[in-house]
């Protein structure tokens, strides 16, 4: 689960921090990315250099003065999950209240990744009113908790407040990736579809295939079972099975025979709506003079899910020139839970970019924007989305 996954910690000033760094070469040798990120007072109980040996990255201090213009967030974006260990009931503090008075709690400010906090701490100090109250809103953020345990402290007394041993937060920190689709089987789609004019041309559309691979790659990073059926040539992302079709025709008959099995179907696809209807056997010449294209519809593949007797979680796409107000009208009008709009013509939007502004609208209409975003981190919300909608399903019965 922790291999090729890249994980930042966080070292606050606590003398269990010494366990960090075996926590830290249990992460590589699980095949981690790691990076490291320290408070002053960190920095009084272990060296730098303890981390930077092991990972192979100088672990960051401070938030001027290094080597990169904006550490927080370029820490806080590279994150897939945080371990914060130890925690010192400060950093739980801080943490708990927004406050961003140093380079980790403001990386813990700006991350969107999920939070594993390892606290470690004398006793009254984790009993204390004050402490129980920042763990409980953190928890209630959504971020997990490991430990503390109990047993001897710095200083000899003992009690709860010693850190959870290394392997217990390998455990927790697998627990929290293993993700919020897990188990969850989700067929994506993905690519413009090309439509063979004769064996060299074709009718295409710009889509590059980007949005739906980084869906694919976002939800096989939350857990979830993925096979992504595409029409373009795009390398498979890690844990995803890849079907490579061309046609729209190919690509309605792989869904067909994935989608009973599928909770949740992401058409992302740029399906051709017409198709050639016969294309040539052979290449078209020139000197055979101006062909005439004579088109017919291609399957409606959303159109055919939608009509299934217990169809899949739908998720459809709507790419847009202008407004957005057509797609209010498919959300309406084509049988799927949700679709996904975007303009692409607007600056940011749209096929090849690496950025995508989209909106979400429901069944009934109601639109969600959202700021423009990389596709990456549309990929990542909307799989959180999708998480939260299949568990109001389940919890509907
Ligand atoms: N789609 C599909 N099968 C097709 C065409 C499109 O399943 N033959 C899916 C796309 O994958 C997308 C959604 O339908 O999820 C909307 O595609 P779009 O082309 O925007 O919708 P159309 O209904 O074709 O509307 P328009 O009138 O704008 O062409």
């Amino acid at each position: 689960m922790l291999h090729e996954r890249r994980i930042l910690v966080g070292v606050s000033g606590g003398i269990a921090a010494y366990k960090t760094v075996y926590l830290v070469r249990r992460l590589i040798e699980q095949g981690a990315e790691v990076r490291v990120m320290m408070t002053a007072s960190a920095l009084e109980f272990v060296g730098r250099q303890s981390f930077a040996a092991i990972t192979g990255h100088h672990p960051a201090t401070g938030l001027f003065g290094a080597d990169s213009v904006s550490p927080h967030t370029e820490l806080a974006q590279w994150a897939e999950a945080v371990v914060v260990a130890p925690a010192t009931a400060n950093t739980l503090a801080k943490a708990a209240h927004g406050i961003s008075d140093d380079l980790v709690s403001t990386t813990l400010l700006a991350t969107t990744a999920p939070m594993l906090f390892a606290p470690a701490m004398h006793t009254e100090m984790w009993e204390n009113a004050a402490t129980r109250r920042n763990v409980a809103a953190l928890e209630a953020d959504g971020h997990s908790m490991v430990g503390p345990a109990s047993g001897t402290l710095a200083g000899g007394d003992t009690g709860p407040g010693r850190m959870a041993e290394p392997e217990e937060i390998l455990q927790a920190l697998d627990r929290l990736l293993a993700g919020r689709l897990s188990g969850i089987r989700v067929l994506v789609t993905a690519g413009g579809t090309r439509e063979p004019i004769d064996p060299v041309r074709f009718v295409g559309n710009r889509s590059s295939g980007k949005m739906g691979f980084a869906i694919a790659q976002e939800a096989a990073a939350c857990g979830a079972d993925v096979t992504l059926v595409s029409s373009a040539t795009r390398p498979a992302p890690t844990g995803v099975a890849l079907i490579e079709v061309e046609t729209a025709e190919e690509m309605a008959k792989s869904v067909a025979k994935l989608a009973s099995e599928a909770e949740v179907v992401v058409m992302a696809a740029a399906v051709a709506d017409f198709r050639p209807v016969d294309a040539a056997g052979t290449k078209l010449r020139r000197s055979e003079g101006i062909p005439e294209l004579q088109l017919e519809p291609t399957p409606d593949i959303l159109a055919g899910l939608a009509a299934m007797e217990q169809p899949p979680y739908l998720v459809g796409f709507a790419a847009e020139t202008g407004s957005i107000d057509r797609a209010v009208e498919k959300a309406r009008t084509k049988g799927v839970d949700v679709i996904v709009a975007n303009d692409v013509t607007a600056e940011g939007s749209g096929f090849g970019s690496d950025t995508n502004q989209v909106a979400l609208i429901d069944r009934r209409g109601t639109v969600d924007r959202w700021p423009l975003l990389s596709k990456r981190e549309v990929a990542r919300r909307l799989c959180d989305f999708l998480a939260d909608q299949l568990q109001g399903r389940t919890g509907d019965g």
